[in-house]
């Protein structure tokens, strides 16, 4: 098993080992800790340089990266298509590269492209994070659905979790398909026909064509994204027609467990994906997956940054 403080990169989570995915969880217990504290900052990552480089858009993931820097007192440079020279046409690697010239530690990076995490990887120094690629993985997300699950419900083996929606596009549900069944939980996928790719079984899932029969006595329910950006055409007739078919509604949610868990990674299509008072209502935790998302993502920077440093960089939750 590799280790956690041996990883070079964070590319994916597929073939994780579980002992692997523990060690992140619980640094990221520590982690949390620090982000309760009046001085949520600790001087762990002095003198790194974190940088990332998003080229599609985010919310979450790009703020909360920096927010995690910032809490381990890494320097941060922050770049988007947009406001690059990707824009003039240099391509990803001349861009990295020439982001490598001013000495980050860890680039983290967004693209529409699957691998290009992993093409970055093999050609430069630093440590790379996969802060999702195309429909392949979001690895930190995973990790903080489990962190979230695990926060909650005090264990990961044995759960059944609903993963429910665009499954074809989606690179959480791939990660979160890999790790939750690394951990011993049981992942049933639910959505349109269209949408649930051939060879789901392969990966270990029960495939399901009702929602109703995916949320029955399920622990966890997770919905997602319809990913109308990734859609090469129209894989379902209209919004209305799919939320009537696969959205989340109080009625659905009482065929899960008792005090079952509502996620959703965000953003969320309200009343397409989940109702408002669903996604707003007691069951959801999706705000505790945002704000774990700052403690996972302490946790990556932390052991990326600690292998690239030796043994040399001060202990978890030093103030001093
Ligand atoms: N969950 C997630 O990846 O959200 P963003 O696209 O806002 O980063």
């Amino acid at each position: 098993m590799t280790r956690a403080f041996e990883l070079r990169h964070l590319l994916g989570l597929e073939g994780m080992a579980p002992g692997t995915i523990t060690e992140l969880l619980d640094l990221a217990t520590r982690m949390k800790e620090i982000g309760e504290r009046p001085l949520k900052k600790v001087p762990s990552l002095r003198g790194k340089t974190v940088c990332t480089l998003f080229v599609e858009a985010s919310t979450r993931t790009r703020t909360s990266f920096e927010v995690a820097a910032k809490r381990l007192s890494a320097d941060t440079m922050s770049l988007t298509a947009t406001a690059s020279s990707l824009t003039k046409g240099e391509t990803l690697l001349d861009t990295a590269k020439n982001l490598e010239a001013m000495g980050p530690d860890i680039i983290i990076l967004r693209h529409s492209a699957a691998g290009a995490p992993h093409f970055l990887s093999r050609h430069v120094r630093a440590a790379v994070v996969n802060a999702g690629d195309g429909r392949h993985e979001h690895p930190t997300q995973a990790l903080l659905d489990l962190f979230t699950i695990r926060e909650r419900l005090g264990r990961l083996a044995g759960l059944d979790v609903a993963i429910v929606g665009d499954i074809a596009n989606s690179r959480v549900a791939r990660s979160n398909i890999f790790a939750l069944g690394a951990m011993g939980a049981r992942v049933r996928v639910s959505g349109p026909g269209t949408m649930l790719p051939p060879g789901l079984e392969q990966l270990g899932v029960t495939v399901h064509r009702q929602i109703e029969t995916a949320i029955e006595g399920a622990d966890v329910v997770m919905m997602l994204r319809i990913q109308k950006e990734r859609m090469g055409s129209d894989l379902f007739p209209s919004d209305r027609e799919y939320f009537r078919r696969f959205g989340l509604t109080r009625e659905r949610l009482r065929l899960a467990r008792p005090n079952a868990l509502v996620m959703h990674p965000g953003p969320i299509n309200r009343g397409v994906e989940i109702t408002a008072d669903v996604a707003d209502g007691p069951e959801s935790v999706i705000l505790d997956q945002v704000k774990n998302g700052v403690a996972v993502r302490m946790a990556v920077l932390y052991v990326l940054a600690q292998r690239s440093a030796g043994d040399s960089l001060p202990a978890v939750g030093d103030a001093s």
